[in-house]
């Protein structure tokens, strides 16, 4: 009798309790630990890895389990003969105990000994760089070293982007030469074969790697290992493929019926009944799981396999909705080990029957779609489908991209992806247009809800932040509708509701509504009307309907956070009239989970001392930690009572009245804080006007509030010890360095004029005669031309008469300044003339007037040059004006 796979998880688990281990349940295939980067359970290790790490006590140190995996890295193959997506995994773990040593015996001789396979059979690979379990190989249990071969890929994790890993050591079974190649290299890892399989992996956790690949030692040696239960049934029972196991079997001749075909006559259609018996046992085991269909993360995933799983089925000639029956079987085959699947058959039967019945009306409408465009681009005599068309069949049928790529491969043909993310680009671009308009127009929507509505919704939102309700109607941006599916955005109505719908200047509320089919995000509750709720957001797992039962919970602590600054309105209004005596009133306010704003009457702004006052006054009244009561009372007698209300605002005749007793009485809807302590400081951010008589405040409350006193006081410290100063001298010191800073400025003004007027005499100095007249041509540091006038017009009021050239390199650049005399131009010389001509030595131009002329080149080297020919043109110019 071949052994069948439950024989062999039993005595898997049998051998590995008599060496004391213990054992424990799988863990679900939504990963246990929070990291975002593990969609889906892929390995037995992921339970223990707090344990690896020492960051929990494990069970004890030796632990066996039977673990639920999903790996979507061979999606794409599933139908050959041995990948799959959902498997088993046997694995025994040591925290700090046993090590490589053990382990090495243990698997040996549970398959040598208890599966009695026979030695011979068995090689194994190790790391190149681990000597160690090289020589245990042959010490602990007499491999010879030629069946010991070095794989230097064994290294195994990370899962995710950090975490545990260590060297691994793979054992493999030769399954005979009827399942092999023939070929003379045939070996471990055959490209050609499977007849040495990969049964067991014995990973030897010794190190933590971070997620940019260092890696140190963990405290303790660990060993985590695993054995694909499908392979090891394959070997016991000596057949073709995973798919021949007693694990695939009863799904796989279920699915034949279905079809009306038989297995093992027909390669491609063995292929599509393969697919079929792994995603439909696999989609049966993810939604027993939590999982729901979805557009996102693993409920994508979900998806992606259910929807494969129905195309195959499709193929093989199951014209009727059939994952079901599928998942029936599964059910039964394997809730004796996983009672889950028993426990919420109810649900998966739902959802799976939703999510294919959903898509065959994809199919259904797109089909011949799709098959007409595959005719039209092959007779056209192109092999590629465009990118917008593929996008249409995505945008008008449902057609998901990997669909279309699907179907197209099947047909020969390609795909224009990035005409399709071209084209989905666009689409999004305008559906966040017409989502703004969503918005827009709620508010005009209320006609549409009152036709829809029943009796009133009851708010529960006053004593809790979570209900049970029921779902009573669902909309869509055009109208009611009976239900809403993962990635919609909708309008959604409970009988009753936690919820707070935004009015009286609170914002609503945000959270989840589950049911049993799926999540509905909240991102914004409205109340359109005085006794409608409208909870608005999008379905972001699975499906929702009307009628269903559902989970309302909100955001707990932004809730939290909207009464904190609701009863900071309240108090907030109080101390204004304090300061600003009775005659100020409440003119409007907006209370969000960040922030509050309360506008006023008030003929005068506050000032700096008003609000010093409101803000003392404000937080004297939350220490005093004061209760907050609320009652109703019917209007005439709460207003007679003293309560505010807001002018212009219309109230039934049963109102809500908000009391803090000594404080503050005021007819309000809004949710608050039990007592005035739970709001925290109070921290006034702006003070403004907003129009003729009414001024705002903004101001923060609870963490907020918190967060930024510390910040500013982090900051002040921080500019107190810079300037070695206390703090509260920090404005009279920093207007007295702004003070220094102004005199320092002045007087190094006053030393640059000294300076060049000190420099002047020096200059005038240098002068020489040329035909008795003083010619004086000399570099100077100028900053700019400016500089340079000024100079020169101090030479010349030093040499009375005279020429006088300044060159100076300004940025760079040479700069020249030429100044003559009045009486020597009388005599010929020539300020505009003479920079002509010394402006071209510098390889630039100049000119001007007689008295006055500026030039600039951009040779600096020729500026010497050019001041060094001044003497020699002024004596031209004069001595050819006396000839
Ligand atoms: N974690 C290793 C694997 O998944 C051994 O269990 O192969």
């Amino acid at each position: 009798m071949v052994m069948q796979s439950r024989d062999i998880r039993k005595l898997f688990t049998e051998y590995f309790a008599e060496h004391a281990h213990v054992e424990l349940p799988s863990s679900s295939l939504i990963p246990p630990s929070n990291d975002p980067t593990v969609l889906l359970t892929t390995a037995g290790m992921q339970q223990m890895t707090p344990y690896f790490l020492g960051l929990e006590q494990p069970p004890a140190p030796r632990m066996t389990t039977i673990q639920k995996c999903f790996r979507t890295v061979d999606i794409d193959e599933v139908g050959d003969e041995s990948h799959n997506t959902f498997f088993e995994m046997l694995g025994n773990f040591s925290v700090g105990d046993y090590f490589k040593r053990d382990a090495i015996y243990y698997a040996w001789d549970f398959l040598t000994r208890v599966l009695e396979i026979a030695p011979e059979r068995l090689s194994v690979t190790v790391n190149p760089d681990d000597d160690e379990t090289r020589r245990l190989w042959t010490a602990v249990v007499g491999l010879p070293p030629e069946r010991i071969h070095d794989d230097p890929s064994n290294i195994w994790g990370p899962v995710g982007d950090s975490g545990p890993c260590g060297p691994n050591s793979e054992i493999y079974c030769d399954r005979g030469a009827r399942y092999g190649c023939g070929q003379p290299d045939c070996g471990l890892n055959c490209p050609r074969c499977d007849r040495h399989l990969e049964v067991w992996n014995l990973v030897f956790m010794a190190w933590f790697q971070e997620a940019d690949g260092t890696r140190r030692d963990l405290v303790k040696k660990n060993v985590d290992t695993g054995m694909g239960l499908e392979r090891i049934s394959l070997i016991m029972q000596d057949v073709p493929s995973v798919f021949d196991t007693d694990l695939y079997l009863p799904v796989l001749q279920r699915a034949a019926e279905l079809a009306g075909v038989s297995y093992g006559r027909d390669a491609r259609i063995d292929r599509s009944l393969r697919v079929v018996a792994d995603h439909g046992r696999a989609v049966t085991f993810l939604v027993a799981d939590g999982v729901l269909p979805g557009n996102e993360g693993r409920g994508y995933v979900l998806r992606r396999i259910l929807r494969r799983a129905v195309r195959h089925g499709r193929l093989v000639g199951i014209e009727r909705a059939f994952l079901n029956d599928i998942a029936e079987v599964v059910v039964a085959e394997f809730s004796d080990q996983y009672p889950n699947l028993a426990q919420r058959r109810e649900t998966i039967q739902r959802v799976v029957a939703h999510e294919e019945e959903s898509f065959r009306r994809t199919l259904a409408n797109g089909m011949s779609r799709f098959d007409q465009l595959a005719h039209t681009v092959t007779a056209a005599g192109e092999t590629t489908i465009p990118g917008a068309d593929a996008f249409r069949l995505y945008d008008t049928f449902g057609f998901p991209l990997e669909l279309t790529r699907e179907l197209a491969a099947d047909a020969g043909l390609s795909l224009d992806e990035a005409g399709f993310e071209t084209a989905f680009e666009a689409q999004r671009a305008q559906s966040r247009a017409s989502a703004k308009e969503f918005e827009d127009t709620s508010r005009g929507r209320t006609a549409l809800y009152a036709a829809a509505q029943g009796a009133p919704v009851e708010f529960l939102g006053y004593e809790t932040t979570a209900n049970d309700a029921t779902i009573t109607d669902l909309f869509s941006a055009e109208g009611a509708v009976e239900q809403r599916e993962a990635g919609q955005i909708a309008e959604l109505v409970l009988d009753r509701t936690a919820f707070y719908g935004e009015s009286g200047g609170q914002v609503g509320d945000t959270g989840l509504i589950q049911t049993e089919t799926g999540t509905f995000r909240v991102d914004d509750t409205q109340r359109p009307s005085p006794t409608l709720l409208v909870q608005r957001g999008v379905v972001s797992e699975g499906f929702v309907r009307v009628g269903q039962v559902a989970r309302a919970t909100v955001d707990a602590q932004r809730r939290q956070a909207i009464r904190r600054n609701h009863t900071a309105t309240h108090v907030l209004h109080r101390a204004l009239r304090i300061v600003l005596g009775d005659e100020t009133h409440q003119a409007g306010s907006l209370v969000a989970p960040d922030r509050l704003r309360f506008d006023f009457s008030s003929a005068q702004a506050l000032g700096q001392v008003g609000l010093q006052r409101v803000t003392e006054i404000a937080n004297q009244i939350v220490l005093a930690d004061e209760p907050v009561e609320t009652a109703q009372s019917s209007y005439q007698e709460a207003v007679a009572h003293g309560a505010m209300a807001l002018f212009g605002e219309k109230y039934g005749a049963v109102v809500r009245v908000v009391t803090i007793p000594a404080y503050s009485a005021e007819l309000c809807g809004g949710t608050h804080v039990r007592r005035t302590g739970e709001i925290g400081p109070i921290l006034i951010v702006s003070e403004g006007s907003v129009g003729s008589g009414v001024r705002r405040i903004e101001a923060l409350t609870g963490d907020a509030s918190l967060k930024q006193l510390l910040r500013d006081h982090g900051v002040a410290t921080e500019a107190a010890r810079a300037l070695r100063a206390p703090i509260e001298e920090l404005p009279r010191e920093l207007r007295a360095l702004q003070e220094q800073l102004r005199e320092r400025e002045r007087e190094l003004e006053q030393l640059r004029v000294q300076f060049v007027a000190t420099d002047v005499d020096g200059l005038a100095a240098r002068a020489t005669a040329v035909h008795g007249t003083q010619v004086l041509a000399t570099r100077l540091d100028a900053d700019d031309r400016d500089m340079l006038l000024q100079v020169g017009d101090r030479l010349r009021d030093k040499l009375g008469s005279g020429a006088i050239v300044l060159g100076s390199l300004i940025d760079g650049q040479p700069a020249l300044l030429a100044m003559i005399t009045k009486d020597v131009v009388a005599r010929g010389g020539h300020a505009g003339k003479l920079m002509q001509e010394i402006a071209l030595l510098v390889g630039g131009r100049g000119g001007g007037r007689p008295e006055l002329a500026q030039g600039g080149g951009s040779d600096a080297g020729q500026l010497d040059t050019a001041l060094a020919a001044v003497s020699g043109v002024i004596e031209r110019q004069l001595a050819d004006s006396t000839t």
